[in-house]
């Protein structure tokens, strides 16, 4: 059971994993570097005891490499204590330091060791009159109190059978509520196979559980509550469904990512109506700025959606990465607006980011694919995207339905504000409404854009150009590259390129090109032409891609891929899809794990 969770939750961590399990009043453990199926074999080779309690985890290293002495669980309290963390916490050299001067030693590298030390001691310094009263709670309580940073952890005891406690500070957990049984997880995925009955925590927060109960305090003792929700996914929307990698389901979920994202926003009237939209008529009037904050692939739908919301709302709309935000003394207001967007509501920088701008007074508003996550539980209001979970590390169907739903906001704004008619509104929701089949007409001919992948394999560097919103499309599709093939790409605004990055362009260097579709008066076409012949006149070896009909480009490309005509700024929900195919495809033929690229872990839950 465990390690059928772990492997739910290896995307977001897999450098290491362990398990530990409560037998006949003593903790056995197993922990093995690598990714899980390691374990397995470490498993195999020394099975645990049969045991009704248990607690596992997998790595994404901070403090101290992917060894197997780092790798938790980490034991104290001479073997009768394990305990399990995610987070960094900050204080831990202080309190190692402490810790070793009362006596203690340590055998990893870890803060996680000192969290496992420190709850140990704390336990061992229990009166009797506490143990007898779940003392691993009342120890958890004092430890948490000493911690800084940010944490989950999870312990158990040996003189303590069934019975697990957990503790949060800024780092994900989620209860499951089970019959004659309960879990822990840092997401739902966890253990979607016994229940969907989940309970959301607070911050600051330690439960207990055993087969019975859960029971909830503050780091103080004092009891607190929880939410409870029902996970509206199961188990087989996490499954692979018979494709070879999460991303290739992942990136053929899209028509149906789009779909459900657009799928009952419109009230009795007809017009657009948003009912997560918790934030007050008036003070969504008086909105005089936009900040969208967000990280990668998140950031770059923040940034096609600018173009909307600008256009349709006519309000100033900044995007900006979560980690620079705060740091930089940004001017926000209480009519400033801050949309954050993220798939998993957990990462650290963005709810860093949203938090400071609810201390300056700005309406925040959440566009999240994680239901009970945090930064939607600490916004104003929250747009759910509805892509059902994203398990591949490298974002894919997220990343449309964050599109569809900023779109969502922008419109909803421009209707409210009065600055766009009902009927204009209307054919625009229209338009996204035919999306999910154009993006199944896609995916339906992708053969030529894999084989194109595949002859590429070799390539050391790809860049990517587009304007508009082809350009933040170029810098997810080079980013794509980059993290699943590791092949060093770039994407550029093309019209950027004879400022500087041209100089990159040597004999047969491949250029992707987002050309714009050339209907309709504004259109930066030609413009995007001119820079594909600037690149091709220097040697470049140009891939288009362009809207069918579109016969020009043929004349200055290696290759074309044609996507289905679509607004302009509808553009990016279909010229993405070719590119995330593409550096899946490239990245398979060299024989990488597509759903778990190096050194990254899905949800960054540490600034
Ligand atoms: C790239 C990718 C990351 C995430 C980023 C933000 O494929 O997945 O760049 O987009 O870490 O994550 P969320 O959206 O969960 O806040």
């Amino acid at each position: 059971m465990l390690v059928e969770g772990l492997r739910r939750l290896e995307y977001r961590g897999y450098d290491s994993a362990g398990v530990a399990v409560l037998s006949q009043g003593r903790v056995e453990s197993r922990k093995k570097s690598g990714k899980l199926m390691k374990l397995l074999d470490v498993l195999e080779a020394e099975p645990l005891p049969e045991s009704p309690t248990g607690i596992g985890h997998t790595r994404w290293a901070t403090h101290g490499g992917p060894t197997d002495v780092n790798a938790h669980p980490h034991l104290a309290g001479g073997g009768k204590l394990a305990l399990i963390h995610n987070g960094i916490i900050e204080n831990f050299a202080e309190l190692k330091a402490e810790l070793a001067e009362g006596g203690h030693s340590f055998a990893s590298d870890t803060d996680t060791e000192v969290a496992a030390v420190l709850l140990a001691d704390c336990y061992e310094r229990l009166l009797p009159s506490e143990v007898a009263w779940g003392g691993l709670t009342v120890a958890m309580q004092m430890a948490c109190q000493r911690l800084e940073g940010a944490f989950t952890l999870l312990a158990v005891h040996a003189d303590q059978p069934g019975v697990v406690v957990a503790a949060r500070r800024n780092s994900p957990l989620v209860v499951g509520l089970g019959d004659g049984e309960n879990f822990l997880g840092s997401d739902v995925s966890a253990f979607i196979n016994y229940t969907r009955r989940a309970v959301e925590l607070g911050q600051d927060q330690i439960v207990t559980i055993t087969p019975e109960s859960v029971e909830i305090t503050d780091f103080y003792g004092a009891p607190a509550q929880g939410r409870e929700y029902e996970i509206d996914w199961d188990a087989s929307a996490a499954e692979m469904g018979g494709y070879a990698s999460f991303m290739e389901k992942e990136i053929h979920d899209q028509p149906d990512a789009v779909a459900q994202t657009l799928l009952g926003r419109s009230g009795p009237d007809g017009s657009l109506a948003l009912d997560e939209m918790r934030i007050d008529a008036d003070r969504l009037n008086a909105v005089n700025k936009i900040i969208v904050l967000a990280c990668g692939t998140s950031a770059y739908a923040g940034q096609v959606a600018k173009y909307a919301i600008e256009h349709w709302c006519r309000i100033p709309t900044e995007v900006e990465l979560s980690h620079e935000f705060r740091y930089r003394d940004p001017i926000l207001d209480q009519d400033t607006l801050v949309v954050s967007i993220s798939q998993s509501g957990e990462t650290m920088d963005t709810l860093m980011a949203v938090r400071y701008a609810r201390e300056q007074g700005a309406m925040t508003v959440a566009i999240c694919n994680t239901n009970g996550s945090t930064i939607p539980r600490e916004s104003d209001a929250v747009l759910y995207t509805h892509a059902g979970p994203e398990i591949a590390v490298a974002s894919t169907k997220a990343f449309l339905a964050q599109i569809t739903a900023a779109y969502l906001l922008g419109l909803y704004l421009a209707q409210l504000r009065g600055n766009k008619f009902q009927g204009e509104i209307k054919d625009v929701l229209a338009d996204l409404a035919k999306t999910p089949d154009k993006i199944q007409q896609i995916l339906d001919n992708s053969g030529q854009i894999k084989d194109l992948a595949r002859s590429m394999s070799e390539s050391r560097s790809v860049l990517f150009l587009g304007r508009h919103v082809g350009f933040p499309v170029a810098m997810e599709g080079a980013l794509k590259l980059k993290e699943l093939a590791y092949i060093h790409a770039e994407g550029f605004a093309a019209g950027e390129l004879k400022h500087g990055p041209i100089a990159l362009i040597e004999e047969g260097q491949p250029v992707f090109v987002v050309v714009p579709s050339p209907r309709g008066r504004n259109s930066l076409h030609a413009k995007v032409v001119s820079n594909i012949q600037e690149v091709r006149a220097r040697g470049a070896k140009t891939i288009v891609i362009a809207e069918e009909g579109d016969e020009a480009v043929r004349a200055y490309a290696e290759h074309v891929f044609y996507i289905p005509e679509t607004p302009p700024l509808l553009a990016p929900l279909l010229a993405t899809v070719p590119l995330q195919i593409f550096a899946c495809e490239l990245a398979t033929a060299k024989g990488y794990d597509v759903d778990q690229p190096r050194n990254l872990a899905k949800s960054v839950t540490v600034e």
